[in-house]
């Protein structure tokens, strides 16, 4: 890393496929800032806990998601690839953080509302409820100043730096470590034009709502699920046709496709099936290749795990000094 150069963090969870919402909304801009940033770059394997409990699964999961990393081009070289569950301080600074928060500040959490206006209270795990308190702990614990992900994870960045901003303000005096501010604050980078990926049937494009295009589609699946997205027959325009296709296409010549074609909508689909096709075929041919070496990927997360935990247990030391668990 050269010297002062800004952390950069995120993470994805291995809770199925990611999609193309996944890689235009967050992922691609891991790639993209790779060489800008110091980079840390995680499979949210704990946090896939609050909803995916078949070990199998997840552990397959978790495989998954580091060849997706490493096939849409991290470079394990300039990046630190690792597995939340590696950095086990990440729990211990979640529960600090839970001591320092209220039911009611948590209570205001987008995803937990959502849970709430979806399923019964009742059976909400406390882990989905104190979701945003792990993810602020995986932000501050690594030191991040740059935070890239999708729009509908802003608030889960703002909690982060609510949650800095409280521990500094009430430990600032504590424990010999004279610097008041032990959390710096992260910044969330939003591609604000990508804004959220409408899914096949119009809603958000999301791994659990079954209206995904897989970001490594096989020709076939990408031919179904783009014949299959739900038009609004009252304009011209194909509304989620469009905004799908312009993740593919500058606007221009996407504007003079969709004027030609102006109605046709079984043509229009065509195109974007062309253009997908065309983009993820170089991509899915390098994930095959690399799934061909597990051990390889295995041993870059063992790696990126050891990296991430000595930086976490360096911190975890100051933290805890300034709670007043340390006791020299
Ligand atoms: P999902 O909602 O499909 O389970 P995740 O919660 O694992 O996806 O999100 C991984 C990253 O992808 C996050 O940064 C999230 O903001 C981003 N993301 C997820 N869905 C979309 C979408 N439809 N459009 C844009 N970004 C998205
Ligand atoms: N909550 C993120 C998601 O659903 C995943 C995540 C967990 C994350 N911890 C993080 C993202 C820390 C960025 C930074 O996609």
């Amino acid at each position: 890393m050269a010297k002062g150069q800004k952390i950069l963090l995120s993470g994805v969870k291995p809770t199925g496929r990611p999609h193309i919402g996944n890689y235009f909304g967050a992922m691609r801009q891991f790639v993209d800032l790779q060489d800008k940033f110091d980079s840390y770059v995680f499979i949210a394997d704990y946090h896939a806990l609050t909803t995916l409990q078949n070990a199998k699964e997840l552990s397959e999961n978790i495989v998954d998601v580091a060849l997706d990393y490493l096939a849409i081009g991290l470079d394990p070289k300039k990046v630190t690839l690792f597995k939340q569950s590696d950095v086990s301080q990440v729990m211990e600074l979640g529960w600090i953080f839970n001591c320092i928060t209220t039911m009611p500040y948590l209570e205001r959490a987008h995803a937990y509302k959502d849970a709430v206006a979806k399923g019964k209270r009742e059976d909400i795990n406390v882990g989905t409820f104190d979701y945003p308190m792990l993810m602020a702990a995986d932000i501050l614990i690594q030191d991040a100043d740059a935070v890239p992900v999708g729009a509908d994870q802003k608030q889960h960045v703002e909690f982060a730096r609510d949650t800095a901003e409280k521990f500094n303000r009430i430990f600032a005096e504590s424990g010999n470590d004279v610097s008041r501010t032990v959390f710096k604050m992260p910044e969330p980078f939003i591609l604000e034009h990508v804004k959220v990926v409408p899914g096949i049937d119009g809603e958000k494009m999301s791994k659990s709502y079954g209206n995904i295009i897989p970001l490594f589609a096989s020709d076939e699946e990408i031919k179904k699920l783009v014949m299959s997205i739900v038009t609004d027959s009252s304009s011209d325009v194909p509304k989620n046709v469009y905004a799908i296709h312009e993740l593919f296409r500058d606007k221009k010549s996407l504007d003079a496709l969709y004027e030609e074609k102006k109605g046709k909508y079984k043509d229009l689909k065509e195109a974007l099936i062309a253009d997908i096709t065309a983009f993820i075929a170089p991509l899915r041919a390098r994930r095959e290749a690399l799934a061909k070496d597990r051990a390889a990927v295995l041993k870059i997360l063992k790696e990126g795990g050891e990296k991430a935990r000595a930086r976490a247990e360096a911190k975890m030391k100051i933290v805890r000094e300034k709670v007043g668990v340390e006791i020299n």
